[in-house]
């Protein structure tokens, strides 16, 4: 018997949400919370998974190369086991102990996070020396072919590339990278409002079919196509409410590119009202809002922050708040005090 472990962690996104799987620029931040997998290798082909986190179910077993799909977060395990064997990996069974200190569904990561994390145990216990690139891959493939949900790489790129003090700037055409250090004067408080998403069933991949109709419309192979040209014109020439995604998608890459400009000056005050327009454009245009994500974010502004926006996905999930470095943790708790749900803080950042 061998063991090995694998962690991953969770990520917030400073600027560039949607952008993703629109050959886009995103912005992440690695968080310091993740998930661990403590894995042990067994003499036949059974996997078996157990898990603190409060998910169902929390005890679970299937056998390699039998996974079958149930819509639960096992699909992920499913996903991996199944893509690796397909790549000719040379797997066997295992026992795996999932902890994680990390908000499962919270639009922080928490997939991404588990699946790479399962694929840094699994890739020593097996010898399989997968790089960060081929593991952010197979995590991306484990929940875009098997789990269902069709989501872009910004989580899986920013969990095995992300730094936990700067952000990183992502060209989604090339999977260029840039480090862009924070400005020492700010820091981000990640507030989760307790409502949940679900990528798979809910509007995640009806967004995605949206943006793919607008290109087919636009006759472009992606909606990055069209940053330079006239945004009028193109919105023109689409129905509602693909104009009004295709205007967030544009104006998002757009403010991820001045969001770039205003942390290197140090411009705190910009980079605020930069993430309150990306949040007008996601709950207005791109409707990937909710009324409880919405009141944290007027609470947060109300409280003095400099800028706040929901974060991730959307459709529930957790909103970042810009503040100057040391409020962070007083205007979360106003924010909480005053807000109609049942929410909490989950990380100061950096
Ligand atoms: C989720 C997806 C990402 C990305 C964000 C929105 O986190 O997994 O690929 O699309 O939503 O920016």
């Amino acid at each position: 018997m061998r063991s090995a472990t694998g962690f991953a962690p969770g990520r917030i996104n400073l600027i560039g949400e949607h952008t993703d799987y629109n050959d886009g620029l995103v912005m992440p931040i690695a968080l310091r919370l993740g998930v661990a997998i403590e894995a042990t290798s067994r003499d036949n082909n059974m996997i078996r998974l157990t898990t603190d986190a409060a998910v169902a179910p929390r005890d679970v077993a299937y056998v390699l190369g039998a996974e079958e799909r149930d819509g639960t977060w096992v699909d992920r395990a499913r996903g991996v086991t199944a893509i690796l064997a397909r790549d000719g990996a040379a797997l066997g069974g295992f026992d795996a102990q999932i902890t994680s200190n990390l908000p499962i569904g919270a639009g922080l990561g928490s997939s991404a996070a588990f699946s790479i994390a399962l694929l840094r145990a699994i890739s020593t216990l097996f010898d399989l020396a997968l790089d960060d690139t081929a593991t952010a891959r197979i995590a991306h493939a484990a929940e875009n072919e098997f789990a269902g949900a069709r989501s872009g790489m910004l989580d899986q790129l920013a969990s095995v590339y992300g730094h936990s003090s700067d952000a990183l700037l992502i060209d989604m055409r090339d999977q260029g990278t840039q480090v862009i250090p924070l400005s020492p004067t700010i820091e981000l408080a990640v507030i989760d409002s307790g409502t949940r998403h679900e990528h798979a069933t809910g509007g995640y991949n009806r967004r995605r079919a949206e943006c793919e109709e607008a290109c087919v419309q636009l006759g472009v192979a992606s909606l990055r196509d069209i940053d330079e040209r006239p945004l009028d014109e193109m919105l023109e020439r689409l129905p509602p409410p693909l104009d009004r995604r295709v205007r967030h998608v544009v104006t998002e890459n757009a403010r991820v590119r001045r969001a770039v400009q205003a942390v290197r000056s140090r411009d705190d005050v910009t980079l605020g009202e930069i993430l309150n327009a990306s949040h007008r454009s996601l709950r207005d245009d791109y409707e990937v809002s909710t009324p409880q994500l919405d009141q944290l974010v007027v609470l947060a502004t109300a409280a003095g922050a400099l800028g706040a926006r929901v974060v991730g996905g959307g459709f529930g999930g957790s909103i970042i708040a810009l503040v100057q470095r040391g409020e962070g943790r007083e205007l979360a708790a106003g924010v909480l005090e005053g807000y109609d749900g049942a929410g909490h803080v989950v990380a100061i950042v950096p």
